[in-house]
């Protein structure tokens, strides 16, 4: 017993080290693919002028991919106002739902080929854009199916040109090169991989996200946040750029969205908040994401709550539990965005581990304020497995986590997070609080490359994840 009990840890810590080994290659072919940042078209009613760009190109048929709320909403109505004066012929496919799935996937696909149209404008939250972009990736590939599109470089071709109107400020989905589409039959969803599918221009106009309630702007900005410490933390991809855009969506967040839940119609700050989405997609998209996001995807599976809301619950908990492998990303974090409250003892004076948990405190803080749950209360017993099966799926070989937990530790992991157990709550003593859980030993291999240079760098509410 004890011989078998001893096997299955060599093995899991070998698996470990195979995915460190993994994660340095991918880094080199990293160099290889063709990185760029979508042109941006800003400000409040810039929607409406989205369609002089499109008929500069020499377009003139677009689909347009929505939801039926965002299409109901009349959001969409300067927009068409100026197709027409242009002679564009919009096609509109407003069946896109929260999580989308491969059938309505194909059937704009379909949409777009009957009516021959020669762009698409994706125009919503980040669901609609996911949508967008898997109808893209169908159109370039015809014979393959979206489930054979999911995974990593399965498109390869390039898909019609997309804009990406973003109604939300959060997925960052307008600036990323996934698509996560649920299959509809097994309720299981996977994302479509490809830099090819990186929008070709994004038009951030905050008029668009003013109606979105306080509630859904908690949780999108909460997900740029994660998307970004998440990114930021994981170092091994990072460049300056996937830095600096991280640090970037922390600060904005930080100085915005408390402003816009309390006054949602504050558009400069709502403005920041889509910078911030805009960044934090550009840092994770090829920093790479962790377990928040990764167990927040099956939680808002099974339950049906947002993406966001999910992965602000998971943030601070899975940060903590990362102990001392991330105390250097979060203190530079800390650093760089100047956190220091003013009055109270000087920066040096405090050491990495202070900084660390001050940071996380922080991120508590907005919770509590954005009246976010602590805890992930949704969760039923009879799901733990499942989620630490998927979880483990979606973070896979490739995602170069601070810490690489197997099946076992997630359980136990969520399990910590369960009423009735003993929470691993920041206590008075922060010294106490940022330790590695007993199963959270930061693993033994390759470590992460240093993670920065300080200086270096509802349908109109539907989110998705990434
Ligand atoms: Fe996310």
């Amino acid at each position: 017993m004890e011989m078998d009990l001893r096997k299955e840890f060599s093995a899991a810590e070998a698996g470990k080290k195979v995915c460190r080994i993994i994660q340095f290659a991918v880094k080199a072919g990293m160099y290889l693919l063709p990185w760029r940042t979508p042109e941006v078209m800003r400000g409040a009613g810039s929607s409406r002028k989205l369609p002089v760009a499109v008929s500069r190109k020499n377009l003139k048929k677009p689909l347009i991919v929505t939801g039926r709320t965002v299409s109901g909403e009349g959001l969409m109505a300067g927009m068409l106002e100026t197709a027409e004066s242009f002679r564009l012929s919009c096609v509109i496919f407003d069946k896109a739902t929260p999580n989308p799935t491969d059938e309505e996937v194909e059937a704009g696909a379909a949409m777009f080929r009957e009516n021959g149209c020669d762009c698409i404008i994706a125009f919503g939250g980040g669901s609609d854009i996911d949508c967008a972009k898997a109808i893209g990736a169908k159109i370039a590939r015809p014979q393959r199916s979206v489930r054979q599109l999911q995974g990593r470089l399965k498109v390869l071709r390039p898909i019609p040109v997309l804009f990406a109107v973003p109604t939300t400020a959060g997925s960052g989905s307008e600036t990323t090169i996934s698509a996560v589409i649920t299959e509809n039959e097994t309720r299981r969803k996977a994302a479509l991989t490809d830099p090819v599918l990186m929008p070709k221009y994004v038009v951030l106009d905050p008029e668009l996200t003013v109606s979105l309630p306080p509630q859904q702007t908690a949780a999108s900005g909460m997900d740029a946040l994660c998307h970004a410490v998440e990114a930021y933390i994981n170092g091994t991809y990072n460049t300056k750029v996937e830095r600096q855009m991280a640090v970037q969506t922390v600060k904005l967040i930080r100085a915005n969205l408390l402003k816009v839940y309390a006054d949602g119609t504050d558009l400069e700050a709502r403005q920041k908040l889509q910078e911030a989405a805009f960044c934090s997609g550009r840092a994770f998209t090829r920093g790479g994401l962790g377990y928040a996001c990764a167990m927040a995807r099956p939680l808002s599976g099974l339950y049906g709550v947002s993406h966001g809301y999910a992965s602000a619950i998971l943030m601070p908990h899975v940060l903590r539990s990362y102990g001392e492998a991330v105390e250097k990303s979060l203190a530079e974090l800390y650093d760089l965005c100047e956190m220091e409250e003013p009055g109270t003892a000087g920066n040096a004076s405090k050491s990495m581990h202070e900084k660390a948990e001050a940071f996380i405190r922080w991120i508590e803080e907005m919770k509590e304020k954005l009246d976010i749950p602590a805890y992930p209360e949704m969760v039923r017993e009879e799901d733990i497995d499942r989620i630490a099966e998927w979880t483990e799926e979606e973070i896979g070989f490739f995602s170069p986590v601070p810490v690489i937990r197997d099946r076992k530790q997630l359980r136990e992991f969520i399990v910590s997070l369960l009423p009735g157990s003993a929470k691993p709550e920041a206590s008075a003593e922060p010294e106490a609080s940022l330790k590695p859980e007993e199963s959270a030993e930061p693993e033994a291999g390759p470590k992460p490359e240093e993670s920065a240079e300080p200086g270096e760098d509802a349908d109109k509410g539907e989110e998705h994840d990434h």
